[in-house]
């Protein structure tokens, strides 16, 4: 696939291709924030196997990714990872869309790191994927998330009933998204130019 692996950087912030070597690191984040992420995490329903490990998460994702279905990033914040966002389900053919998910340790939320990302990621897929629409899918109860999706600009596309297993049980979702014409003059350039003044990741 062309485009990946790529590193995206804007300010402060740096999303880059997830590798073996993050293991630790990963380990020691999801540790810290396993509080603040439980609500949030698919989970395997009823019947399947556990979630995978770190290294059997890594080696999916890094298939996925050299088949064109995946872009797997870590999200570093003045070079230390912080988090991760992951475009997923990933669909060429006349569709070319993808689903972004993401997380960022908890002492780090609210600087505007996670926009920045989803922004530098989204103008990544429409002008170097050449993917066409770009979509998030949240929780209604997340009001940090659904933050995230407004500030951008993405565009409700309504409710999905019990769309993914979350936290032990299959939750309704919102979907947000945006087509390529809807950000001709880019989606980071739009941020950046909106976002009040005082953040500064
Ligand atoms: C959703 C998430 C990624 C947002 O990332 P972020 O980098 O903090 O994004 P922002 O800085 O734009 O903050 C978004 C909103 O979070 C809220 N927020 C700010 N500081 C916060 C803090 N310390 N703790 C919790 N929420 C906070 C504010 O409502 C903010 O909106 P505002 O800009 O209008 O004040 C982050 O909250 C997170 O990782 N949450 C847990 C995992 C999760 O929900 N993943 C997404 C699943 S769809």
């Amino acid at each position: 696939m062309s485009g990946w692996p790529v590193e995206l950087r804007s300010g402060d912030v740096t999303l880059r291709p997830l590798r073996r070597g993050d293991r630790t690191a990963w380990a020691r984040l999801r540790s810290a924030n396993a509080g603040w992420l439980e609500r949030w995490e698919a989970t395997p329903p009823a019947g399947s196997s556990a979630p995978p490990s770190f290294p059997a998460m890594v080696r999916e994702l890094r298939t996925q990714a050299r088949q064109g279905h995946a872009l797997p990033f870590v999200v570093e914040h003045h070079g230390r990872m912080v988090g991760q966002l992951t475009v997923a389900g990933i669909t060429w053919g006349s569709l070319r869309s993808g689903t972004v998910g993401y997380w960022v340790d908890r002492r780090v939320a609210g600087r505007g790191i996670m926009p920045t990302a989803v922004a530098l990621v989204t103008d990544h897929c429409f002008r170097s994927l050449g993917l066409h629409r770009v979509e998030v899918n949240i929780r209604p109860e997340n009001a940090p998330s659904l933050r995230v999706v407004e500030k951008l600009g993405f565009r409700d596309e309504g409710l999905r009933r019990a769309y993914l297993h979350i936290d032990g049980a299959w939750r309704d979702h919102r979907t947000f998204a945006l087509v390529a014409e809807e950000v001709p003059e880019g989606l980071l350039a739009r941020w950046l130019a909106a976002r009040p003044p005082h953040r500064s990741s």
